[in-house]
């Protein structure tokens, strides 16, 4: 089949009705901690425990991430949207708004997230203008009394279940 143009706004359009999870997923650049706001992330294999996330090629952030070989997911929770916003304003140094320690693949984990997903890059996939990172799990973590932040169509929000 030959492949139909695909108009960008539409594309848009359609993924705004498409609801994710807001992480932040962080890695050391040397001793610098370093971190972008992803949307991105999911599950892949439970058998190699594998997850995914998807960083834009022309990420400066994840130009200086890739190199540590590890990251870690922090799934930020509902109360967490201005965490979210000094990650992804970035306009003072992001890790001085919050409280972190160092998981066991050396990558920052912030205090208060939802979940926490440790892992050592395990392959990265050329996938269109965006790389998509596996990562094996090394660690993981939740708090089940915290409930996840959601982002749908430019929007923050909470879930609620029916
Ligand atoms: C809710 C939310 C989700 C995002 N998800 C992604 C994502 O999955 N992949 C990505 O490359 N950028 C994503 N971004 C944008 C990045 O956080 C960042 O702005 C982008 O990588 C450019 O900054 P940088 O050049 O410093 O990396 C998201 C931003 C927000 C606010």
């Amino acid at each position: 089949m030959e492949h139909p143009e695909i108009d960008g706004g539409e594309y848009r359009r359609v993924f705004g009705r498409v609801p994710t999870a807001v992480s932040i997923v962080t890695a050391m650049d040397g001793d610098q901690p370093v971190a972008m706001v992803i949307g991105s992330f999911g599950s892949v294999s439970m058998d190699p425990p594998l997850v995914q996330f998807m960083p834009g090629k022309s990420s400066e952030s994840w130009k200086r991430m890739s190199g540590a070989g590890s990251f870690c997911v922090n799934v930020l929770g509902d109360d967490q949207v201005d965490l979210s916003n000094s990650f992804f304003v970035k306009d003072v140094d992001p890790f001085t708004a919050c409280t972190w320690d160092t998981a066991v693949t050396g990558a920052p984990r912030i205090e208060g997230c939802a979940a926490w997903i440790d892992c050592v890059t395990h392959e990265v996939v050329d996938a269109g203008d965006h790389w998509l990172i596996l990562g094996r799990i090394v660690g993981l973590d939740g708090d089940s009394d915290r409930a996840p932040l959601v982002f749908l169509g430019g929007s923050y929000g909470s879930f609620e279940a029916h």
